[in-house]
């Protein structure tokens, strides 16, 4: 039982001080992970859009559940951008971790939106008023930094 104890908090210290970098063990698996957090964070864009213009019946709590993953969801792709990781599959434009501070600034914006976006959703006017913000957001940092 000793042994078991020691060996799992050995493990867990072990992970605790992996560097950032061990995430990812290719450049290709960064770029395989934002692009999925994206599409994933896009799907859900689509379907409070649909709500939002009426193209399906609104309804708070799907609404609500897909703002939360949004909010979640753009937390996640910022550490997937190691230095030189445009692969040929990567629709990066220039390089963001030269621009670090303009790229952070694009983060912080949209992050600060899709946090808005969960209250937003409890109606269909705040939803819509808050959907075109956050979308605003994604496409400020499009136009700089996706081809
Ligand atoms: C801070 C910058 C930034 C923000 C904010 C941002 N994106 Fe992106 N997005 C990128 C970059 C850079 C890429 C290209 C990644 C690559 O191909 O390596 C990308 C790629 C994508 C892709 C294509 C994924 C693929 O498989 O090729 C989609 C879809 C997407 N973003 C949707 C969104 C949506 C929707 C939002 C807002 C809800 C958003 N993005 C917000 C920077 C951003």
């Amino acid at each position: 039982m000793k042994q078991i104890l020691l060996a799992c908090t050995t493990g867990a210290v072990l992970l605790l001080a992996a560097p950032a970098q061990a995430q990812f063990a290719k450049v290709q698996d960064a770029v395989d992970y934002r692009q999925s957090v994206f599409t994933i964070m896009a799907n859900h864009m689509g379907r409070l859009s649909a709500m939002a213009r009426g193209q399906v019946p609104f309804d708070a709590a799907k609404a609500q559940d897909s703002a939360r993953l949004i909010d979640q969801l753009g937390k996640m792709p910022w550490e997937a951008f190691p230095a030189g990781s445009n692969t040929n599959t990567s629709k990066l434009k220039g390089d963001p971790w030269k621009q670090a501070a303009q790229f952070r600034q694009y983060q912080e914006k949209f992050m600060a939106e899709t946090g808005k976006l969960v209250p937003a959703a409890a109606s269909v006017d705040s939803l819509r008023a808050q959907l075109g913000a956050v979308g605003a957001s994604c496409k400020a940092c499009h136009d700089s930094f996706r081809q």
